[in-house]
């Protein structure tokens, strides 16, 4: 019977683009009653007052889910938070903006952003996603949680979980060949009881996900059948589209949105933080100590120094200001990660999540395929310590400065002939050495932004201050296995 509601949907769905049917509600059969504060993540997706679909908080602003709930909308959708039903209590969020990763079928997500923003509480927070590439083992218990149909009442009002075993990915597709579902993708993972027995072995809500050690590893994704055997669920691969879901967070601010952002800023000059929201201070108990961005809600990029020369266990991240010293939102850090201490990169976790807004927001990332050219013009933004950069004055207030990417023959001559030690290659140098301009502007960990993508870290290893000499930075695309790993656990 599932079976053939799937087909008879899939044919409807085929026949559109303009139908009004629920594109998923084949769901969680069986299953037991489940409360949103052990989910918090989870919300509905609703369409003219039905349930439509579900889906994850993933920022205070945005929510991932199956492309094809957004596709076959034929009008405004809300999400629904912060409730154990999916017909009323929590909060109402309208759906202000959508994108989805491409034009076929299998690709099955969509990252839509809300308004207004969630506010994080007991019932609403965001869920971490698989990293990317990352590899799960076969019969790995998952679990699915949704309001999905059951099988004895239509809709379930309240919040329904079921869990099911990781299918690998070899079996399940020896189990679609030559079934209408066709061949399973490789943005395509697979879970589910093989036997089919359990009648309560059957996926959420389409959009919803699926859930391994409290991260996100799948999107509950279209195209199965429900408690079927041989017919496991197919959910569109977390790891496999990590970064462009990373992406779709970051870049939904571009500096299209901030069009007096004049990015040539001659030798620094003072701005608010609304310009450079991913920018932030680490604080230690004497004061500002380190500078820092924002890469996800929980995560902060800075460099090593931060970490191994700290005096203090206790490190807190200020956000959401132009000031170091007042306004903005505080951040206990939880927990840091290093590689080692010749490599100036760290990855903070904080306790309290960050509430995107126009002051605090996640910067995207460079990948190793874009190139760092010679004479393109970074933006190095953060507050001087002279503690960390005996050049300049301390500043209560963000500072940004233009600096072109240096030559790297250029820099390591300049460096080797100071007696340093050779620009390597995960390191790039930018700055002029000029008079005037003061090589070594930033904070330890102070973000290089090209394009409003994050493309280095201020090093301090390197001669910080040195007279006539780039400033060197870590390159953070070098790293961005090493990030992903990092902000995924
Ligand atoms: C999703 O975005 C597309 C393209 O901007 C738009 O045409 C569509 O209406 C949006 N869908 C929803 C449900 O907002
Ligand atoms: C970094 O993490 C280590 C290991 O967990 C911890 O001992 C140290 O106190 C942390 N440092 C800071 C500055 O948070």
């Amino acid at each position: 019977m599932y079976l053939l509601l799937y087909v008879t949907l899939i044919s409807i769905i085929n026949a559109l683009p303009s139908h009004s049917y629920p594109p998923f509600l084949v769901d969680i059969v069986g299953g037991s009653i489940t409360r949103i504060e052990d989910y918090p993540f989870q919300v509905a997706v609703i369409l003219e007052d039905r349930l439509w679909c579900g889906g994850t908080i993933i920022s205070n602003e945005h929510v991932l889910t199956a492309a094809h709930c957004v596709f076959f909308a034929t009008s405004t959708l809300y999400v629904r938070a912060g409730s154990s039903y999916w017909s009323k209590d929590g909060s109402l969020h309208r759906v202000i903006y959508n994108t989805t990763y491409g034009p076929r079928p299998n690709e099955d997500l969509s990252v839509i952003k809300v308004s207004p923003p969630f506010h994080f509480d007991e019932t609403r927070q965001p869920i971490p996603l698989f990293y990317r590439d990352e590899v799960i083992s076969p019969g790995t218990m998952g679990t699915v949680i949704g309001w999905g149909m059951t099988s004895e009442t239509f809709i379930s009002d309240h919040l329904r979980v079921v869990d099911l075993p990781y299918v690998d990915k070899k079996t399940c597709k020896e189990l679609y060949s030559g079934t209408i579902i066709g061949r399973i993708m490789d943005g395509e993972i697979c879970a589910g009881y093989i036997e089919g027995k359990n009648k309560d072995a059957c996926q959420g809500d389409s959009g919803g996900p699926f859930i391994i050690d409290g991260r996100q590893a799948g999107i509950i994704a279209m195209g199965r059948g429900c408690g079927q055997p041989n017919s496991p669920g197919i959910f569109t691969d977390i790891a496999y589209y990590n970064e462009w879901i990373m992406e779709q967070i970051s870049l939904f601010y571009t500096f299209s949105d901030n069009p007096s952002v004049n990015p040539n800023i001659i030798g620094g000059v003072r701005v608010p933080i609304q310009h450079f929201p991913y920018t932030v201070s680490i604080l230690d108990q004497k004061g500002l100590w380190c500078s820092g961005s924002i890469i996800t809600v929980f995560h902060v990029l800075t460099g090593s120094y931060c970490v191994y020369f700290a005096k203090t266990s206790s490190l807190i991240v200020h956000a959401g200001t132009s000031y170091w010293r007042r306004g903005g939102s505080y951040h206990h850090v939880i927990h840091n990660s290093t590689i080692n201490p010749n490599i100036d990169i760290a990855i903070l976790i904080v306790k309290e999540p960050f509430e995107f807004d126009e002051t605090r927001r996640p910067i995207g990332m460079f990948s190793k395929y874009d190139m760092i050219n010679r004479g393109m013009l970074g933006i190095l933004t953060s507050w001087s310590n002279t503690r960390i950069n005996l050049k300049s004055e301390n500043s209560d207030q963000l500072r940004a400065v233009s600096v072109p990417i240096v030559e790297y023959s250029v820099c390591n001559d300049i460096y080797t002939k100071l007696g340093g030690q050779p620009i390597r290659s995960d390191q790039l140098c930018a700055g002029t050495p000029d008079k005037g301009t003061d090589p070594c502007q930033g904070d330890s960990g102070a973000p290089l932004v090209i394009n409003n993508r994050l493309v280095g870290i201020v090093s301090t290893s390197y001669g910080c201050g040195q007279e006539d000499a780039p400033g060197v930075y870590t390159i953070v695309s070098y790293y961005s296995k090493w990030i992903y790993e990092q902000i995924s656990t």
